[in-house]
């Protein structure tokens, strides 16, 4: 899978790009994520990537021109399955979507910034609008990390037991059983006896026993789904 993304802070990205399972995925030759610099996209020598908006409102907005060539660059080179736009007023982020993105092959990111982006872009260009959370960030370049990780995890291959992305919190929506590990009593603080046990039918029982009463707790909202 390969995931393009265009920002004009590639800086601000590009450490966490390279680390853990997002790097030895693209090491493992599983994932390739590249990262666009919208400025070199300018047509002018001041690389000037947004502009006043028309009605006089406060902040400034992302001009369709470097974002069109950025686009139209990527889309000669091969074809996009999505070419999604990060926005706080997108489709909400979530399991399902990384999910059934990580069964495409080629995706393009675009980082929004500063007031927005032009509206003709989202329009005409982008095929879906992704926010990761009710809240606004300076630019959607932790965004399109985020949507990164969560999908590039779920690559065969990426982690190194594959039972252990099924069964995340979320994938059957239920929050994960907790999970310990030695020493088995720390300062009279004991593992439960079942994990113990070697018993693995009972121990299945015990962790999904766990993982309904931990999401009836912590998130109810997902038993409604
Ligand atoms: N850009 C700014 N805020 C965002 C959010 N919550 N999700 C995605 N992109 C954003």
């Amino acid at each position: 899978m390969r995931i393009d993304i265009i920002t004009v802070l590639p800086e601000m990205i590009e450490g966490t790009l390279n680390c853990s399972i997002m790097k030895r995925a693209q090491e493992k030759g599983l994932a390739e994520i590249h990262l666009h610099n919208l400025r070199d996209f300018c047509s002018d020598k001041w690389k000037r990537v947004d502009d006043y908006p028309f009605g006089g409102e406060a902040g400034m907005v992302m001009q369709i021109e470097p974002i069109d060539r950025a686009i139209s660059f990527l889309k000669s080179q091969r074809t996009y399955d999505e070419v999604i736009y990060t926005s706080p007023d997108g489709e909400k982020f979530s399991q399902p979507i990384a999910n059934s993105m990580s069964l495409l092959n080629n995706i393009i990111i675009l980082c929004g910034h500063y007031k927005g982006i032009d509206h003709r872009i989202r329009e005409h260009l982008i095929t879906r609008e992704i926010s990761i959370g009710d809240y606004v960030l300076t630019g959607g370049e932790l965004a399109a990390a985020v949507m990164s990780d969560a999908i590039i995890r779920l690559l065969p291959g990426a982690i190194g037991d594959e039972q252990s992305a099924l069964s995340d919190s979320f994938q059957d929506n239920l929050l994960a059983p907790p999970v310990y590990t030695r020493p088995a009593e720390y300062n009279g603080w004991k593992v439960p006896d079942i994990l113990l046990s070697g018993h693995e039918r009972k121990i299945d029982e015990w962790k999904l026993q766990q993982a309904i009463e931990r999401t009836q707790r912590l998130r109810p909202d997902l038993l409604d789904k």
